[in-house]
């Protein structure tokens, strides 16, 4: 059980293994928070003040009481209008025109298991899992309610949030704002990082103090994108990978998002997170609901490796579904960076041929095979092979490619139209773009309108048609701009502002149909790189590629602000060439092999170009990722380094029992005349003795975690780090 309610008092309290989360209803009807963080076993109202603080008004309800105000007390969904100055988590327009809400408290039931939400990804989990609490809240004048949802994941520390809000009124209400989640944090001094980037340099964690005001990160670019992750931590000024207090948060959701902390005048913490309310509004018709989408939140005490590993295991094991999602991924060959869009069937079953003579699992055929795509100005939207590239068509050349002992692979953008495609010349009005005004282009291409049943049907039925034509086990899906020119012919003008939204649940809708028709098919996420890296995708793909930054230097970075949130499984990542195409640096092809390791690990060159030595280098990678790929994927991920401030990046998986460790790592710049570098390791068994497979040195855990194993002396720049210990039977 992880529900805890005290009726009198009005107390809900949600209790995991080694968190809990408190709420109360007061005299009033406002349910205010009152803890996250260590479990407490005490009702923790006791810290709660009630100062009578200047220009914070008081409720009509609390008479002539000047110390209770909605301004200064924490609350658990916060709203406009109504005397909090603070962040609101929900902003309506009633029909009169007038936008205040005041909810109270109404009701609340249990179930068992983890509530689902219509047409949006979430996490699962049955019955043994979870426990679901729903408290109801209403605005009395307007029969508005607002029901706040609570699955909790005891054994793994997580709780997820949502929101309905309904309209119980006879007129239509417009929702502006509808949050996922609204913490308020009365006490501590917290920091917070948000993850920052660019395309080619993704999710760059940024730590700074907290300033008194609203500091925010978000994106509304109909994406979850590059730019911002829907994704934050708050953290005490203390906390390091192995201690302190921290507070992570994720949404289930890859369009725009609003992530937002206010630091109060009475230096109180409140953070909201949801959809971004500058691209939304929605309706509500009498009688109608809302359902926000869901974020999701874990507390560590220890901190911020434990609550990777607390948000690893709910990615991996409850958000992410299908056949692979725990299962061993293949190693893949891509063409992209081989070839671009200069290919043939031949040269890609070249390409096939030195793969699978070093032990590659599958062929993955990069953008171009389709319409008259020769380049990025044209062909998207024209789903149908080009028999001119793939000579013979696509069941030929999977059945050739699979005579080699490999599967195949291959690319789509659906959401996508080039106004040089036979789709563009038939259904122009298919096109995301305002009458009258000339639409942004990115990358020479416009968006497909996915709001309408219309497109989604075309799309299901080419995709359909191709993955029907050849024996074909992996799709890579991508998307390459963040949109603009919001407009859909197909609602009324005062919908206009749902289409974002709305685009989101009719994507969603797609991939639901897709993955289910074929549930044998790897999806792979994709938006040029890791433009839509985030928990929504990532239950329909269990893995995406990471970033179109493939030089393992930059990638050490990226993917170690990747691993603070998602799991090393759903990091997609392959060895490619050098010089690289992104930076012009080179790499030691050992170096590249570590890095792309770290992830769903595969190939993006071409392999006959390699020298002998690299080709043997290559098999031997490749038996190595097999024989550690569980450990990898499997295992705890351990942040040894910070390769942001740090002359190395160092990271290790260990297995649950603690019997085997790996240490990967980069060490980046050789200084001569020095002494060796050391690592600390983490998550040993203190007294269990460990041996380095190489060198056959043993070592205590409690050595390797206090003092540390010393790294090889480097030579050159870029110097891989490869140890593997076993912990030796006692
Ligand atoms: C994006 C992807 C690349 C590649 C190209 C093809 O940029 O991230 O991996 O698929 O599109 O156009």
């Amino acid at each position: 059980m992880s529900v805890y309610i005290d009726e009198k008092k009005c107390m809900f309290c949600l209790k995991t293994k080694n968190t809990e989360y408190q709420m109360k209803a007061d005299e009033y009807g406002v349910l205010k928070h009152l803890w996250y963080g260590k479990i407490v076993n005490t009702d923790m109202s006791y810290l709660l003040e009630y100062p009578d603080v200047g220009f914070s008004g008081n409720p009509y309800c609390a008479g002539n009481d000047r110390t209770y105000s909605l301004n200064t007390l924490p609350v658990e969904y916060s709203c406009e209008g109504t005397g909090d100055y603070r962040i609101s988590a929900v902003s309506v327009i009633h029909s009169n025109g007038s936008n205040a809400l005041d909810l109270r408290y109404k009701g609340y039931s249990i179930k068992k298991g983890k509530y689902s939400i219509k047409g949006l990804p979430s996490v699962y989990a049955n019955e043994t899992e979870a426990e679901t609490l729903e408290i109801i809240l209403e605005d009395t004048a307007s029969d508005i309610e607002v029901v706040l949802r609570y699955g909790v994941l005891e054994k793994l520390d997580i709780i997820t949030r949502s929101a309905v809000i309904r309209n119980r009124g006879t007129s239509t209400v417009t929702l502006n704002k509808a949050a996922s989640l609204c913490l308020d944090i009365p006490y501590g001094e917290w920091e917070w990082i948000n993850f920052h980037g660019r395309h080619t340099m993704e999710r760059i964690p940024e730590r700074k103090p907290l300033f008194h005001g609203i500091q925010e990160s978000s994106s509304t670019r109909g994406t979850s994108s590059h730019h911002q992750n829907p994704s934050v931590v708050l953290c005490s000024s203390d906390c390091t990978e192995q201690y302190g207090e921290c507070i992570g948060i994720f949404f289930v959701y890859s369009g725009s998002f609003q992530t937002q902390i206010e630091y109060d005048q009475l230096r109180q913490t409140r953070l909201t997170m949801g959809i971004h309310p500058d691209l939304f509004t929605w309706r509500l018709l009498s009688g109608e609901e809302f359902e926000t989408p869901e974020a999701v939140m874990t507390y560590s005490v220890s901190g911020f490796s434990q609550m990777s590993h607390n948000f690893h295991k709910v990615i991996r094991e409850n958000i992410c579904r299908g056949k692979y999602k725990l299962i061993e991924r293949p190693v893949l060959i891509n063409n992209w960076e081989a070839t671009y869009f200069d290919f043939d069937a031949e040269k890609i079953l070249n390409i096939a041929k030195e793969a699978s003579k070093l032990g590659v699992d599958m062929l993955v055929l990069d953008d171009g095979w389709f319409g008259k795509r020769n380049g990025d100005c044209s062909g998207l939207g024209d789903w149908f092979v080009n028999e001119n590239k793939i000579q013979g068509g696509l069941g030929k050349l999977v059945q050739n490619v699979k005579s080699l002992g490999m599967r195949f692979g291959i690319w789509f953008e659906p959401e996508m139209i080039s106004e040089d495609s036979d789709l563009y010349r038939s259904h122009p009005d298919w096109a995301i773009k305002i009458p009258g005004r000339q639409p942004v282009r990115g990358r020479y291409q416009l968006l497909l309108d996915m709001s309408r049943q219309d497109v989604q049907d075309y799309l299901y039925n080419v995709i359909c048609n191709i993955l029907k034509s050849a024996d074909i086990s992996y799709i890579k899906w991508d998307m390459n701009r963040s949109i603009s020119d919001w407009y859909s012919a197909n609602l009324s003008s005062e919908r206009q502002g749902e289409l974002p939204h709305r685009y989101m649940l009719g994507l969603y809708a797609l991939l639901e149909r897709l993955t289910s028709e074929f549930p044998d098919v790897l999806f792979e996420g994709c938006s040029g790189g890791g433009g839509r890296f985030d928990a929504g995708m990532l239950y329909y793909c269990p893995q995406i590629w990471c970033s179109d930054d493939t030089d393992a230097f930059e990638r050490t970075m990226i993917q170690y602000g990747t691993s603070f949130i998602y799991p090393i499984s759903t990091v997609g990542s392959h060895v490619s060439t050098v010089p690289n195409h992104q930076t012009g640096r080179i790499t030691p092809i050992e170096t590249r092999a570590v890095t792309a390791m770290a992830g769903s690990f595969g190939y993006e060159l071409d392999l006959g170009t390699l020298s002998e030595k690299e080709k043997a280098d290559v098999a031997l990678q490749i038996k190595k990722f097999k024989k550690f790929g569980s450990l990898i994927h499997g295992g705890k991920y351990y942040r040894l380094s910070n390769p942001l401030k740090d002359n190395n990046a160092l990271w290790s998986y260990v297995s649950d029992d603690k019997k085997e460790v790996l240490v990967h790592g980069v060490i980046f710049r050789t200084e001569p005349n020095m002494k060796r570098m050391t690592v600390k390791l983490c998550g040993l068994e203190p007294d269990g003795y460990y041996q380095i497979e190489d060198t056959l040195e043993v070592y205590t855990g409690s050595a390797l975690m206090k003092g540390g194993m010393l790294l090889p002396a480097p030579w050159g720049d870029y110097t891989p780090v490869e140890f593997y210990l076993k912990r030796l039977e006692k």
